[in-house]
C-alpha cells in the first residue's frame, strides 16, 4: 500500500498530561517514540483541571501524608478504587509534583516559599498544589517544554481510526491527517492510549471536541476489557448561561477558596445535604462534624466541599424543588466572601471567563452554575503496576484508563494521575518494546479493511446527517443515562443506541477528505456509540447508587455491589458484561480507612 508510514518502538496516542509524561519516560529509556495528537500540541483537556494537583506534600498542613491521601481517595471513590493503584498513586504523587517543579512549573507559594496547597472536595487537608486556576495549563506547558528536548516525534492534528494488530498483539495504528484527509500508518511495538475522556456523549460537558472516547473504543475493538464504565462524573459547577457556553467548567477552586452555593431564596443549601456518613467523608474531627450539623458558617471545611457527586445531586434537588436559579442551576457566590483583589489573584481565569463569556463581574455578583459532564472514572482495564491492558503491547494512562478513582474522582486527583501513571505507562511500554525479539507484521488485508471503514461515510448508500446523529446521541444519553438513572430509561437508552448505530452506518458525507468536518464527526460517532453503550450497559447492571452512578430505583449503596467491578468486553461482535470480584485489600491498608 502506498500510504505514509512511520515506525516507532512506542507510539503514544494523546498529547495531554498522561501522553506527554509517558512519551518523556519512554524516550528517556532510549526507545524511539511517536506522539500523536488529535489536536494542536498544548490544546489538551488537561488544561480543564484548573484548581490543582493533589499530593500529600504537607506544606499547608503537616498532618498530611500518603496514608491520608490513600484513605481520602478510596473513600471518595466510594470503596471502588483499585487499592493497589491508589496505593501507588498516593505514595508517588509528591515525587511527581516535585519533579514537575524541577522541570520548571511555577506553583503558587506559601509565605515561607514552599509549594502552596489549597482545599478541595473530599480531601481532608489542603492538598492541591496549584497555579492560580490554571494548573492544568502549567502542567502541559512544563511537560511540553521538557519533552521537546527528548527527541520525541510529534504528529499533530492526526486522528487514529483503528489500532493495528499482529495476531493478538499490538502492531501500531491507522489514522488520517485532519487537514489533508490522507491516511497514515504508524508501526509500533507498543501503543499507549492516553486520549482522555468521553464527555462529548453528553450535551452539556466541560470536555472539548476531542473527547469522544477514542482510546476506550480503540482498546475495546482491539479486544481489551473496559472497567467501571458506569461511573461518570458530573462536576457540580459548569457555566449554564448564556446557552452558547453551557457546560464550560467553573473550577472547584472557587469553592476551595471560599465560594458558597445559594438557592433562589438566598439560602446556603449545602448544609441540608450533608450525607449521613459525612464525618467519615471529610470532617477531620467529631467537633468539626458537629459544626457542620449546626450549620456553622465558619466550619473549617465548608459543606460546598463535599464530594462532587453529592454537590451535583444537591444542586439538581434544589432545582427540582423549585429553588433553582433562573436558568436551572444554583448561585455560586465568592463576591460576598473574598475581596476583588483576592479573587482576581487566585481565580484570574474565572474572572475573565465570566467577564468575557457571561458579561458578569464575579467580584461583584454571584455566578449561575449547574452540573456538567466532566470526567469518566471507568476506562481501559489496566495492571496497577505497569498500566498494561489485557492486550499484549497495549497500555493506557490518564482518563482513558479505569480503576484508580473508583466510583467518584476527587478533584485534583486527575492531574496527579496523569503524571504518576503516565510515567509508569511510558516505562513499561518501553521495556516491553525492548524485550520483543521478532519484528512486527501488519497484513495488507487488515489495512484494506480499516481503510474501507474509514471511507464508508462517502459511499452513496447512506443519507443520514452525521451532525444530526451526533446530536441525537447526546440527547439520548443526557435523557436516559445521565446524572440520575432508572432501569426503564437505561433499557430505552440501549434500544435507542442500537437504532443510532444503524443510522450511523448510513451516514452520508459530501465532498472529499480534505478538511471535512462532517467526515470527522462520522468517524468520531463510532467511538461515541461504543462508549455510550458501555456506560449504559454497565449502569443497567449496577443496581445500586454509588458515587457518580445514581439509580433512582436503587437509591442505596449495597454490600453486594461493593464487592464487584463491572467489566465490558467485545465477544463475537457484541458487547458483553460481567461482574468480577474486586481484589481483597490487605489488612494494613484497611486499617488506614478506619
Ligand atoms: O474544578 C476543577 O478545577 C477541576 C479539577 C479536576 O477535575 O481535577
Amino acid at each position: 500500500m502506498s500510504h505514509e508510514i512511520h515506525e516507532h518502538d512506542v507510539l503514544v496516542i494523546g498529547a495531554g498530561g498522561a501522553g506527554l509524561r509517558a512519551a518523556i519516560e519512554a524516550s528517556a529509556l532510549g526507545v524511539s517514540v511517536g506522539l500523536v495528537s488529535k489536536s494542536l500540541l498544548g490544546k489538551a483537556h488537561t488544561v480543564m483541571a484548573e484548581g490543582g494537583m493533589a499530593a500529600s506534600l504537607g506544606n499547608t498542613d503537616d498532618r498530611d501524608d500518603w496514608k491520608m491521601h490513600f484513605r481520602d481517595t478510596i473513600r471518595g471513590g466510594k470503596m471502588m478504587g483499585n487499592w493497589k493503584m491508589v496505593e501507588i498513586f498516593a505514595k508517588e504523587a509528591p515525587d511527581r509534583v516535585n519533579e514537575l517543579e524541577e522541570w520548571g512549573a511555577l506553583f503558587d507559594r506559601t509565605e515561607d516559599g514552599r509549594i502552596a496547597q489549597r482545599n478541595f472536595g473530599g480531601h481532608r487537608y489542603p492538598r492541591l498544589a496549584h497555579v492560580g486556576d490554571r494548573t492544568g495549563l502549567e502542567m502541559i506547558r512544563t511537560l511540553q517544554n521538557h519533552g521537546i528536548h527528548q527527541g520525541v516525534d510529534i504528529y499533530m492534528e492526526c486522528t487514529i481510526v483503528e489500532l493495528l494488530m499482529d495476531g493478538d498483539r499490538i502492531a501500531g495504528a491507522f489514522g488520517y491527517w485532519r487537514e489533508s484527509g490522507k491516511f497514515v500508518i504508524f508501526k509500533a511495538k507498543a501503543v499507549i492510549l492516553a486520549t482522555g475522556g468521553v464527555g462529548k456523549c453528553y450535551r452539556f460537558t466541560s470536555n472539548s471536541w476531542e473527547c469522544t472516547g477514542d482510546g476506550q473504543a480503540l482498546a475495546y475493538r482491539a479486544g481489551a476489557s473496559l472497567v467501571g464504565m458506569e461511573f461518570v462524573q458530573f462536576h457540580p459547577t459548569g457555566m449554564i448561561w448564556p446557552p452558547s457556553v453551557r457546560g464550560v467548567l467553573v473550577t472547584e477552586g472557587v469553592r476551595g477558596d471560599g465560594g458558597i452555593l445559594k438557592n433562589n431564596l438566598g439560602e446556603r443549601f449545602m448544609f441540608n445535604y450533608i450525607p449521613e456518613m459525612f464525618a467519615a467523608e471529610t470532617a477531620d474531627t467529631v467537633e468539626e462534624a458537629s459544626r457542620w450539623l449546626e450549620k456553622d458558617p465558619n466550619a473549617r471545611r465548608p459543606p460546598e466541599l463535599l464530594t462532587r457527586d453529592v454537590v451535583a445531586r444537591s444542586i439538581r434537588a434544589e432545582r427540582l424543588a423549585g429553588r433553582g436559579s433562573p436558568h436551572g442551576g444554583a448561585f455560586l457566590d465568592i463576591a460576598s466572601q473574598r475581596s476583588p483583589e483576592y479573587i482576581k489573584r487566585k481565580l484570574p481565569s474565572m474572572y475573565h471567563q465570566f467577564k468575557h463569556l457571561g458579561n458578569l463581574d464575579i467580584t461583584k455578583e454571584p455566578m449561575e452554575v449547574g452540573p456538567t459532564c466532566h470526567y469518566i472514572m471507568g476506562g481501559v482495564l489496566v495492571d496497577p503496576e505497569t498500566a498494561g491492558s489485557d492486550v499484549p503491547g497495549l497500555y493506557s494512562a490518564g482518563e482513558a484508563a479505569g480503576g484508580l478513582h473508583g466510583a467518584n474522582r476527587l478533584g485534583g486527583n486527575s492531574l496527579t494521575d496523569l503524571i504518576v501513571f503516565g510515567r509508569r505507562a511510558g516505562q513499561y511500554a518501553a521495556e516491553y518494546a525492548k524485550s520483543l525479539k521478532s519484528s512486527i507484521k501488519i497484513s495488507d488485508a487488515q489495512l484494506k479493511q480499516v481503510e474501507k471503514v474509514a471511507i464508508a461515510p462517502f459511499e452513496d448508500s447512506g443519507k443520514e446527517n452525521p451532525y444530526q446523529v451526533f446530536q441525537d446521541l447526546q440527547s439520548c444519553m443526557e435523557l436516559n443515562s445521565g446524572i440520575v438513572r432508572v432501569k426503564s430509561e437505561l433499557e430505552t437508552c440501549l434500544v435507542e443506541l442500537e437504532k443510532l448505530k444503524e443510522r450511523a452506518a448510513k451516514v452520508k458525507v459530501e465532498g472529499n477528505r480534505h478538511f471535512n468536518s462532517g467526515w470527522h464527526y462520522a468517524l468520531d460517532l463510532r467511538n461515541l456509540l461504543t462508549v455510550s453503550e458501555a456506560i449504559s450497559l454497565s449502569a443497567l447492571h449496577r443496581e445500586e447508587s454509588r458515587g457518580g452512578h445514581t439509580r433512582e430505583d436503587f437509591p442505596d449503596s449495597t454490600e453486594k455491589f461493593e464487592k464487584v467491578i463491572t467489566i465490558v468486553k467485545e465477544k463475537g461482535g457484541k458487547m458483553t458484561w460481567k461482574h468480577e470480584p474486586k481484589s481483597e485489600m490487605p489488612e494494613e491498608l484497611k486499617e488506614l480507612l478506619a
